[in-house]
């Protein structure tokens, strides 16, 4: 967001007025929804974390934040280190529960700052507090060419690619120790 005055990324706030987006497809519609009708309330009440790009005083683009996890079906391991002893079928994640872009502003990188959001998030003020080794998001089939750019690895078991949003992640320890 450097270089555009106009443009400001925060969470988003009681005063703030969240509607007007415009997601094109219908797909999208829960998308809009959320933000208008629950974003704010479920922001208030800590069920949810919501992170917004506002153009002067209009969201153009959001992320919705929650603590979850990632629950592997079968043998299936997620770190690829043999010397770890890890005995559960869940791995603390950070979750991307929500991501939109205005459909009159795609292209531009916004899609890709909220992400570094959360995955700055989550490595700086996350896991130095609690266990949360990394990001992941059940995404949308549509997204799934952007989630591998932005450097997710799809969870690799027959279930998870059968699924409508297969789950995605990003391994904050193998990022934390490339940086
Ligand atoms: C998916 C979405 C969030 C991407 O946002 P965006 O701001 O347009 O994406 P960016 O501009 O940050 O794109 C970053 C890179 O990913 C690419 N990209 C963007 N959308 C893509 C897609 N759907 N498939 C493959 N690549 C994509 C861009 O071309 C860009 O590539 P580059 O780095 O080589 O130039 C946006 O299209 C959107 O809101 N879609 C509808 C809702 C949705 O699907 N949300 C995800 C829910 S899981």
């Amino acid at each position: 967001l450097q270089n555009q005055p106009d443009l400001r990324a925060r969470q988003i706030e009681a005063g703030d007025r969240l509607t007007g987006l415009s997601l094109g497809h219908q797909d999208f519609l829960p998308l809009k929804i959320f933000l208008q009708r629950h974003a704010k309330t479920y922001h208030l009440k800590n069920l949810a974390r919501t992170y917004a790009i506002f153009e002067v005083s209009r969201v153009i683009a959001y992320i919705t934040l929650v603590c979850g996890e990632i629950v592997l079906e079968g043998d299936a391991s997620l770190q690829d280190e043999p010397d770890l002893h890890y005995d559960y079928k869940s791995y603390p994640a950070l979750k991307i529960a929500r991501l939109a872009v205005d459909a009159r502003h795609r292209e531009k990188d916004y899609g890709e700052f909220l992400v570094g959001l959360a995955v700055g998030t989550a490595k700086e003020i996350i896991c130095p507090a609690a266990g949360c080794r990394f990001v992941a998001v059940d995404s949308k089939r549509s997204a799934l060419g952007f989630y591998l750019k932005q450097g997710f690895t799809l969870l690799d078991t027959p279930e998870n690619k059968k699924r409508s949003e297969p789950v995605l992640f990003i391994d904050l320890f193998k990022a934390a120790k490339s940086n």
